[in-house]
């Protein structure tokens, strides 16, 4: 069966059009202006990533301490006494806060800590993947079963604040929270023992 092309002057334009046109590539001065747009902010992004990764030593949560999941309970820095706020601050003054979160919760349940200081956050799984969230700050981050996440937060303003899974980690994961309480300068005491418990 022949082909029977059509012999109509649009089509024959067209197909001259194509023999011709596509060695050299046409773009509208319009489209030439929004390419170099979209390709600038492509590179501003990745510059902005690469900058403060060499920086600030932005790196993702993982990949950096492993622990074994299956005995964060057995281990040095996991074991249940040893969670919540650490009663001994860090060398520069900050706090350094423990989590296990687990199918569904962190633990401890519930945590204070001071406004306006530097809080180190510390947190393993013991299952699955699990992210930490506050809202409204820059506490974020996955938490990836088998290595530890460490994330630093301030928060100026004293307030109960949730903190909140963000990874789907199972059919209670839209339960799982827990309270963070962040309590003014002036009434803060420093914890005599790791914390508040469950
Ligand atoms: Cu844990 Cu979602």
């Amino acid at each position: 069966m022949r082909i029977r092309f059509p012999d109509k002057q649009w089509f024959r334009e067209k197909m001259a059009g194509l023999g011709g046109g596509m060695s050299r590539l046409e773009i509208d001065e319009l489209e030439r202006k929004w390419l170099s747009v979209s390709l600038a902010m492509i590179g501003l992004f990745v510059g902005a990533i690469v900058v403060t990764a060499v920086s600030q030593g932005v790196h993702p949560p993982s990949h950096v301490e492993t622990i074994d999941s299956a005995s964060l309970h057995l281990s040095q820095e996991f074991a249940e006494d040893k969670l919540g706020v650490q009663p001994t601050p860090l060398a520069d003054g900050s706090l350094q806060v423990r989590l296990v979160a687990g199918r569904y919760g962190f633990y401890p349940r519930e945590i204070e800590v001071p406004a306006g200081r530097r809080i180190v956050f510390r947190m393993a799984s013991m299952d699955v993947l699990h992210g930490a969230h506050i809202p409204m700050t820059n506490m974020s981050t996955m938490i990836v079963p088998g290595y530890v996440s460490e994330v630093v937060s301030v928060f100026p303003k004293p307030g109960e604040y949730p903190m909140l899974c963000n990874e789907y980690c199972g059919l209670g994961h839209d339960h799982m929270w827990s309270k963070v309480t962040v309590i003014a300068q002036e009434n803060w005491r420093e914890p005599a023992t790791g914390g508040k418990q469950p």
